[in-house]
């Protein structure tokens, strides 16, 4: 595959094959699935999420025996993800080893999102990044928070997460068609302008040309993701994916309530397949019923009650392919619908 398509993203992070595309954060950990999405010229992200640092170790030692280029300069060109409202919620020596963990093992980039003290973690990488400090991703749901993660934790990158997204973001986000647009048309001030891209809902190639026609330099996909045989959904979980149509997601805080999840900062809820779970949530059904339900269906992995977090793009999605494949046909799908419209 060949003919890259440049924008700030792909300067950035020095990408050069499929370029535009940056990636995912997982529903756990999982090494494997950002080093194939680097590996198709795309650029991983680990999330750091609800991992312990010797988890988070062993998947960025698993994603580094994966890469496939030979990066001469020690840097791992992945990035790992951080909620900041879990590192705030933990020891700070715990929070520490989780950063330090990605520290050490060299990430090309650290991305933050969901948290009031966002800015205490960033400069913690800052300052103690050996050499060149990684780029910094923050994930927004608002002009307003754009605003703040440009003027004042000085973020190399912007996601516009828009209320089309799967699993957690702003339940007060806008369409990131809006979102987007707001964003690239603020002044910024006396900042430098962020290299912007655009999360929520995308399901393919011309999803992706659409954004870039918009002016993002790139966008970041991760229900697609959850299709590819890296990631760590079940069987029956890619299953119910591949049934689903776009009108049966929901945001909703009842999987967080059916799984003991509830401390997520104000406003934050999650988009995922509707089921009974969501519906008795809904209806005032005992939690302590809905939990038991949902717990005996994860076991048994009924699509009734489990959870399956999904984007509104889910209907376009089909079949199941491993990440690198997913990405290079992204990449082809855009660069076909792009020479359409030129
Ligand atoms: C299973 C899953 C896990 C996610 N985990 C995180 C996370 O840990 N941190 C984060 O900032 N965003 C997370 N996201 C949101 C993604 O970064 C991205 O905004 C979203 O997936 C884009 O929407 P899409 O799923 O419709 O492509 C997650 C999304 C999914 C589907």
């Amino acid at each position: 595959m060949h003919g890259s398509i440049a924008t700030g993203i792909t300067r950035l992070l020095g990408i050069t094959i499929s370029s535009l595309l940056c990636s995912f954060q997982g529903i756990s950990s999982i090494g494997a699935l950002a080093a194939q999405v680097t590996n198709g010229g795309g650029f991983g992200l680990i999330s750091a999420g609800y991992q312990t640092a010797d988890s988070l170790i062993s998947e960025l030692s698993l994603a580094r025996s994966l890469l496939e280029a030979q990066n001469l300069t020690g840097i791992l060109p992945v990035g790992v993800g951080y909620l900041g409202w879990l590192l705030d919620k933990m020891p700070f020596q715990e929070a520490e080893s989780l950063l330090i963990a990605a520290l050490t093992a060299n990430v090309q980039a650290f991305w933050f999102s969901f948290g009031n003290d966002l800015g205490k973690w960033i400069r913690y990488v800052r300052e103690n990044s050996s050499g060149k400090s990684p780029l910094i991703f923050v994930q927004v749901n608002s002009l307003e928070e754009a605003v703040y993660a440009v003027e004042n934790l000085e973020a190399d990158i912007i996601v516009a997460q828009g209320i089309e997204s799967g699993g957690h973001g702003g339940s007060y986000a806008p369409p990131l068609f809006d979102l987007l647009q707001s964003i690239l048309e603020h002044p910024f001030g006396s900042s430098p302008r962020p290299v912007v891209l655009a999360a929520g809902g995308l399901a393919n190639g011309a999803d992706i040309a659409l954004q870039l026609t918009l002016g993002a330099a790139g966008v970041v996909m991760g229900t697609r993701f959850l299709l590819s045989p890296e990631s760590k959904y079940t069987d029956a979980q890619r299953e119910a994916l591949i049934a689903a149509n776009t009108e049966d997601t929901v945001r909703t805080v009842a999987f967080d309530h059916a799984r003991g999840t509830i401390d997520w900062p104000e406003g934050i809820d999650g988009r995922g397949l509707r089921n009974d779970t969501v519906s008795d949530f809904e209806q005032g059904v005992s939690l302590e019923l809905i939990q038991s339900k949902f717990k005996e269906g994860t076991r048994t992995q009924d699509r009734r009650r489990f959870l399956v977090w999904a984007g509104t793009g889910v209907g376009l999605m089909n079949r199941i392919m491993p990440a690198k494949d997913v990405v290079q046909e992204l990449h082809q799908e855009c660069q076909q619908q792009l020479a359409k419209l030129s």
